[in-house]
């Protein structure tokens, strides 16, 4: 009972603005919810905005780099291979030129820190100024299945240099360029922030059935914490940082695996909650939540996306 009388109390105050504030509710409304006058489908919008997509020659970052242009976003597409798949990439084209935005593809490899700086300066330089660069999202990774007891320095350096360094340089370029062109900008709601998203994995958060994959698995969990610890020092800057840990996706890197382990999909999908496995277009809507003002208030955070199979 004393709890509700107190929230009742609050509640009347709220109504009636705090006493000697001197502001009217609706000024105080629009100051403390600056976002509240977005219809919601607009919370969800990326116009006027270019978006660096890693990893996007194929797999779920051609997929979700593609779900960015739908978006309204120019997108930069990098990758450590001479070029996308196709006919994917010849889609994202068409769509691109539809909406007049602006896409590009150029070779990276994220783990070459020179190579990184200047991917991002030139992109940071290149976007049009009525889309400046707000946001990334970080798709380039690869994986290693070999028991433990197998594995050689080089092997799991290269992992982790790919998923773990590749994940802190790729987000170091990104804040470097993004800050020091935003100097003045803050963490509130509503403004011009940037956002950047990094696709761990639920592997980083269990060992999974099946699959000897300590080395990516270590990499993934590292992904996790990095977002953390990054989130601490740049989100009162402006720029949110959070990772996304998708289950089991069909793509080029689980069809590697089911080659040499055909009993896989089967033995997962048991162990899925919803009793399959995903497909990347899956992971646009996260990926577009997570990127967009839809998420201001989410920072530091991990999203997974897994389909219940880490729930029991
Ligand atoms: N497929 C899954 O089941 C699954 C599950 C959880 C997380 N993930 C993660 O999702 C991300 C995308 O995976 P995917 O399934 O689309 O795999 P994919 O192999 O199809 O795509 C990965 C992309 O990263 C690129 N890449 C690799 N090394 C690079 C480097 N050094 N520099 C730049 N680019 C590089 C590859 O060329 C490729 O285009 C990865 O980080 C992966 O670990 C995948």
């Amino acid at each position: 009972m004393v709890s509700e009388k107190i929230f009742a109390d609050n509640v009347k105050e709220t109504e009636n603005g705090p006493s000697g504030s001197g502001i009217a509710n609706g000024e105080e409304a629009a100051i403390a919810a600056p976002l509240a006058t977005i219809a919601a489908p607009g919370l969800f919008s990326l116009s006027a905005r270019t978006i660096i997509v890693t990893g996007a020659a194929r797999g779920l970052g051609l997929t979700i780099a593609h779900a960015l242009v739908e978006s309204g976003s120019d997108v930069v597409c990098l990758d450590i291979l001479p070029a996308p798949v196709e006919p994917q990439w010849s889609q994202v084209v068409q769509s691109a030129n539809q909406r007049g935005l602006k896409l590009t593809y150029s070779h990276l490899n994220v783990t070459d820190a020179s190579q990184v700086t200047s991917a991002f300066e030139s992109a940071f330089a290149s976007a049009r100024p009525s889309h400046p660069v707000r946001g990334l999202l970080h798709c380039a990774g690869i994986q290693l299945l070999k028991d433990a007891l197998e594995v050689e320095p080089e092997k799991f350096r290269q992992v982790i240099d790919v998923n773990l360094t590749g994940s802190f340089l790729v987000s170091q370029a990104f804040a470097r360029e993004w800050l020091s062109k935003n100097p003045s900008a803050n963490g509130s709601a509503g403004g011009n922030g940037a956002s950047i998203v990094l696709i761990g994995s639920m592997s980083g958060h269990i060992a999974n059935f099946g699959l000897e994959n300590a080395v990516y698995n270590a990499s993934k969990a590292g992904v996790n914490q990095l977002v953390r610890n990054l989130a601490y020092e740049w989100s009162r800057r402006g720029l949110r940082i959070n990772s996304i840990s998708p289950g089991y996706i069909r793509t080029a890197m689980t069809a590697a695996l089911f080659d040499e382990r055909p009993y896989l999909p089967e033995l997962w999908t048991k162990a899925s909650l919803l009793g399959r496995l995903s497909t990347p277009d899956e992971f646009r809507g996260p990926a577009i939540y997570l990127l967009s003002d839809a998420s201001s208030f989410m920072t530091g955070a991990d999203m997974l996306v897994d389909g219940g199979h880490t729930a029991h």
